[in-house]
Formats: C-alpha cells, structure tokens, sequence
C-alpha cells in the first residue's frame, strides 16, 4: 500500500528544516499548520495540545531534538551538547503522562551519542524514522486489531487515537479503519470531554475517510452497551505498565467498568514504545492535572473564586478490565493472567 496516498490526516509534516504541526485546537473548524523550529515553540505546542496523542507527542519530540542539534551543533563551541541537553529537558517537562515522549528522547539521545563528526543528518534521519515506523506500526496493529474483531459489527472508541495522535492512520483508529474496510458496519466515539478529542478530531477525521461515525455522550456510553448493540471498545494508550494497567484519556476506566458489566469486549491498542517496561503497576502513573479552566464553563473563569473544578485528563484501567492489548508485535490476550513482559 502507498502510505503517502493513504494518509490524509497528518499532525506533522517535516520539511527538512522545520517542524509544521497542525494546530488540533482549531479543528474541526480550521485547519492550521504552524511552523516551528526550535524547541521552545514544540514543546509549548506539546504542552498546549496544539498537538497531541501519544505517539505524536513522541514524534513531535523526536524533530524538536533534531531542530535543536542543527541550531546548537558547533564544530568550533564545546558547549553545544550542554544546550541541547537543556533543549531535552525542557521537550522532558511538557506532557507528564505519555511514555512515548520519554522513549523518543531517550532513543534521540542514544542516536546523538553514537554520531561521530557532524550529527546533524545522522539526527535528522533518525526522527524520520521514528515517525515512519509508527506508521507502519499502526498499519500491523490495525491488521492484528481487525483480525481480532473478525465479523463483529459494532464498535466504539473514546477520545482520539488516530492519524491526529500518531504518525499516520492511528492506534484505536488504525484498527477501526481496517475493520470498516472489513465490513464493521457501525462505529461510536464518545465525545470525550472536558477538551472533546471524540466530538473534534475523531468524528472528523474518519468523516475524512468516508468513515460515518456517530458521536454520543460519555454519560449516554452505558446505555448504549445496555441495548446490546455494541461488540467491542477499541481505544488507544498513553503508557501500559508491565502488568498490563493501562493509562489512557480520562473515561476509559468508566467504559472498561461499563464493559465488564454488560459483556463488550475492551481492546487497547497501542505500539510497544507506549509500555513502560519499567513500571510494574499503574500505581506508578503519574497522571496529569490540567488547568480547571478547560472544564469550567466559561462564565465562572475568573469571576467565582468559589466556584472550582477537578480536571485529572487520563486514568488508569487495571489490566482485569482489559481483554486483549494489541501491539506491532502481536497481542496479548487477558493481559491480566500474565502481564505484557513477552514483549519486551
Ligand atoms: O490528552 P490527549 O489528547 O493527548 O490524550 C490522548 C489519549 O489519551 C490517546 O488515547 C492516547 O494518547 C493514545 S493516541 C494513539
């Protein structure tokens, strides 16, 4: 398959200089490339969501480190290293919870140890690569993931782990693509809120296939289990511990629970550079808080100083709700019984 002609939601493009990442809080109504090229302006466009989804946030990390060595590097300067590591650090401090950042720094900082003489394509190569293996990546997921489903019908996803989240085609969504080329006849997407990644990105995005999603509300999610009409959730990760906990979008762990109850099976989908082999739990997760103000209604920001709100945005779905996470390197089914360690 020609995977340029496929992708036509892209969250990054690089131009060989710079970074341009699609601005996600204007969709659906604009669409906005903003072009950067230093590594303040990517990890503010991180920590901002302007991009977002795990492996995206890795990848968009990844081009930042590269746009950092070919500012600093100088043949002539011995402290061109020290900037870039203050560089890393800063790219380090932008989203806590996704483990795909810490794995592309870590894999970016390895590669710049290794360069001997100018590290500057050696660096700028090995970015692309990191963006072009998460698409095959997702591309081997959305097969095993399909498979999985096989002549099942209907399924639902939450948040957005698609092309907008990954390199190219999506996690959850790369699965759902497959399926509905398969015949998955319907596809549901929570809305997601507070920040509806669901309502915003996924629903468009697969709009842009040709795919009709149908949104509902997080709180309607059980009672459209309830009706029976729903086989399987398919949703992506943010970091899987190694006794297969899952950290993901906030709403998760309520539709796992939800899922249990009225036997619809739950699928995470997610590349092996999203398990944190280190961990052994997701006790170990730190989970991130962002500002009250995404949740508040806009009338009381600044007005109520009594008025407050709790905004966790991911949460952790312990590895007993979970019936099969699937990886580019194959799937674990009942992640529970044995942990996701074989694939380490
Ligand atoms: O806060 P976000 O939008 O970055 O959260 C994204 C998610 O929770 C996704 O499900 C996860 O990162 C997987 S994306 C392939």
């Amino acid at each position: 398959m020609n995977m340029k002609n496929e992708l036509k939601v892209r969250a990054l493009e690089w131009t060989g200089n710079s970074l341009k990442i699609l601005d996600q809080r204007a969709l659906p109504e604009k669409i906005i490339f903003e072009e950067y090229s230093d590594v303040m302006g990517v990890a503010r466009a991180i920590r901002s969501m302007r991009v977002r989804g795990a492996p995206a946030i890795g990848i968009a990390a990844a081009y930042g480190v590269a746009l950092s060595v070919m500012r600093h590097y100088s043949e002539s300067e011995a402290d061109w290293e020290s900037k870039v590591a203050g560089d890393i650090q800063q790219l380090e401090n932008s989203r806590p919870t996704a483990v795909n950042l810490y794995w592309a720094l870590d894999y970016m900082q390895r590669v710049l140890d290794k360069q001997t003489g100018n590290p500057i394509q050696g660096i700028k190569q090995a970015a692309i690569q990191i963006h072009a293996e998460d698409i095959i990546a997702n591309q081997t997921m959305g097969e095993i993931g399909a498979d999985l489903i096989g002549d099942a019908q209907t399924v639902m996803t939450h948040c957005n782990a698609g092309a907008l989240a990954t390199g190219g085609y999506g996690t959850a969504l790369g699965v759902i693509r497959t399926a509905h080329k398969r015949g998955v006849a319907k596809v549901y997407a929570g809305e997601t809120r507070p920040w509806l990644q669901g309502a915003r990105l996924t629903v468009w995005e697969l709009a842009q296939d040709g795919i009709a999603a149908t949104l509902v509300a997080d709180s309607a999610a059980a009672w459209l289990m309830k009706s029976g009409e729903l086989d399987w959730i398919v949703v992506g990760a943010d970091r899987i511990a190694a006794n297969g906990d899952v950290a993901n979008k906030i709403g998760t762990y309520s539709l796992a629970i939800l899922a249990k109850q009225h036997s619809v099976k739950m699928m995470v989908v997610a590349p092996v550079s999203t398990i944190d082999f280190t961990i052994e739990s997701g006790e170990d997760i730190e989970i991130e808080q962002r500002s009250q103000d995404e949740l508040l209604p806009e009338c009381y920001i600044n007005n109520e100083s009594l008025i407050t709100a709790w905004n966790p945005v991911f949460d952790i779905t312990p590895a007993n709700l979970i019936t099969v996470i699937v990886t580019e390197k194959g799937a674990v089914l009942e992640p529970a019984e044995n942990g996701v360690r074989s694939l380490q």
